[in-house]
């Protein structure tokens, strides 16, 4: 038996990484370092409880070699697997996951406890320890069914197996309903209220194990409820929400199995995840109530009834020749081509003629936060160069370019008016700057699907193509000058 005070010692060395870890995601120079202190703060606290559950007795040296390969090459697997745009799907899953593997540990402890005859006597031992395991199983288990609901509706949709498949060998593709009748909000409520009547009725009968299945039931059918009716613009916020849920249940596992370092690490990815969204909510001008409990966004795209003639690399270089500022502001669909390379390369040959270059990133631009911030990065854009919405705002005004490379919600001047599912959601005010040049593919909505007075304007040259082919073209037309 190894002194107890040594595997506390492990936890709190894991728990000072994970600190240390997040104060270096403040920045994007340092988020590398700080995701791989995380990481590694992880693994020290895998090991510590692997091995104290080892030298206790309780598990042998096969399973915990055999957990962490298993483990290991699943999270690698789909890591690496992963395009860039998949992530916000990956993360809605990891959230999941999360929330699903505290409410098995405080199913399983219930489950132990009776097999062995542990339920404490009436009193507070069993109040704390079974509304633990009860708050740790309702928000588990609503956080694994609504991250689930959510993963599918970032994804759109999913293909429904063994139905038959069309020329191109695509099996039936069934899209994700955004469904909310105002009256579905009393039926969460009646929901909630007999989740904490179950946890209530576990705690009478802690023997009675009908009750701690009935409250995964009820939960889990409360986070499909929850994520359902939220569509479109919002799905971000309801994902780090999700997150925050599943810091909170690891949390109260925590103090089921007694477990320090997952009480703490559990309570800063709840108060992280709770902090990015309501930065989100701000980003987006929702309040969290009406993302949660007013159901829209994303339930229809506006039909495209107007038209604009395009421009070629050619004209865009010649307005681009001899300016002196130029701010690019890329969104999705810089994402989508992986253009961020020939976007650097365009702001090299710019600065080479002494133009001053910055980056305009909106907070939600793209499908994750800091989604630009890590594209950019990539392509060894100066961290100095990406200017946050409100300042970039006060100096489009003096801008004689702004390159906006996929993005369409984010520079909606429509959200100005405070109607619709952009409404009141800040800007980045490209269509201030003197010349506007826009690069997509069509005269399509965004991801809120609203059409788009800025590509209307006279100032305004859409060059249609994809973005990393537009990109090369205005490339070498520069060059060519
Ligand atoms: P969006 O409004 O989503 O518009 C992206 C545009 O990129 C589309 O209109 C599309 O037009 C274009 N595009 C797609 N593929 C392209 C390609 N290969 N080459 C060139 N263009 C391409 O983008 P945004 O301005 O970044 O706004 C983000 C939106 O997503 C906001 O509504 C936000 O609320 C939401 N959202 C954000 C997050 C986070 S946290 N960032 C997460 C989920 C959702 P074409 O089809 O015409 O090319």
């Amino acid at each position: 038996m190894v002194d107890a005070v040594v595997w506390d010692i492990g936890y709190l060395v894991s728990a000072a990484l994970f600190i240390l870890g997040i104060k270096k995601l403040s920045s994007p120079k340092t988020a590398p370092q700080g995701n791989r202190l995380g990481a590694y703060g992880m693994l020290l606290a895998v090991l510590v409880t692997m091995a104290k559950m080892n030298s206790d007795g309780i598990i042998g040296l096969e399973l915990i070699v055999g957990g962490l390969a298993v483990g290991t090459i699943i999270g690698v697997w789909m890591a690496t697997r992963v395009e860039m745009t998949g992530m916000p799907e990956l993360v809605a899953l990891f959230n999941g996951f999360g929330g699903g593997a505290s409410a098995l540990v405080g199913l399983s402890e219930v489950l132990k406890r009776i097999q062995e005859s542990d339920i404490p006597a009436p009193g507070v031992e069993l109040y704390a320890t079974w509304i633990a395991i009860g708050l740790s199983g309702l928000v588990g288990w609503l956080t694994l069914t609504g991250s689930l609901m959510a993963m599918g509706k970032l994804k759109g949709g999913f293909y429904i197996p063994l139905t038959k498949k069309d020329d191109r060998g695509r099996r039936k593709w069934v899209n994700f309903p955004t469904w909310g009748p105002p009256w579905l909000n009393f039926v969460k409520g009646a929901l909630l209220a007999g989740s904490f009547a179950l946890i209530w009725l576990t705690i009478q009968e802690p023997e009675n194990t009908d009750y701690i299945y009935g409250l995964a039931g009820v939960s889990g059918l409360l986070g499909i409820l929850f994520v359902l009716p939220i569509g479109g613009a919002d799905m971000p916020v309801v994902v780090s929400l999700l997150n925050s849920m599943s810091g909170i249940a690891a949390a109260f596992t925590g103090f089921v199995i007694g477990n320090n370092v997952l009480i703490i690490a559990g309570s800063m990815v709840g108060a992280a995840g709770l902090i990015l969204t309501f930065i989100m909510c701000k980003a987006m001008n929702r309040t969290l109530t009406a993302v949660l409990f007013k159901s829209f966004g994303g339930g229809g795209k506006e039909t495209v009834t107007r038209t604009k003639v395009g421009s070629d690399p050619e004209e865009v270089a010649m307005v681009c020749d001899g300016i002196t500022k130029c701010v690019i502001i890329p969104g999705y669909g810089m994402a989508v081509s992986q253009a961020q390379h020939a976007v650097k390369e365009f702001a090299d040959l710019l600065e080479a003629q002494d133009v001053e270059v910055s980056y305009g990133i909106h907070p939600v631009a793209g499908r994750m936060p800091g989604h630009m911030n890590v594209l950019l990065a990539e392509a060894n854009v100066p961290y100095e160069q990406l200017i946050e919405m409100d300042e970039i705002n006060s100096e489009l005004p003096e801008c004689d370019v702004a390159l906006v490379i996929g993005a369409n919600d984010t520079v909606n001047p429509v959200a100005r008016s405070g109607e619709g599912p952009l409404g009141g959601m800040p800007i980045i005010d490209a269509d201030k700057a003197r010349v506007v040049v826009i690069i997509k593919r069509s005269l399509s909505v965004g991801y809120a699907g609203v059409d788009n007075d800025l590509f209307y304007e006279n100032k305004t040259m859409m060059l249609f193509g994809d973005g990393k082919k537009m990109m090369n073209e205005l490339n070498a037309a520069f060059k060519d000058l």
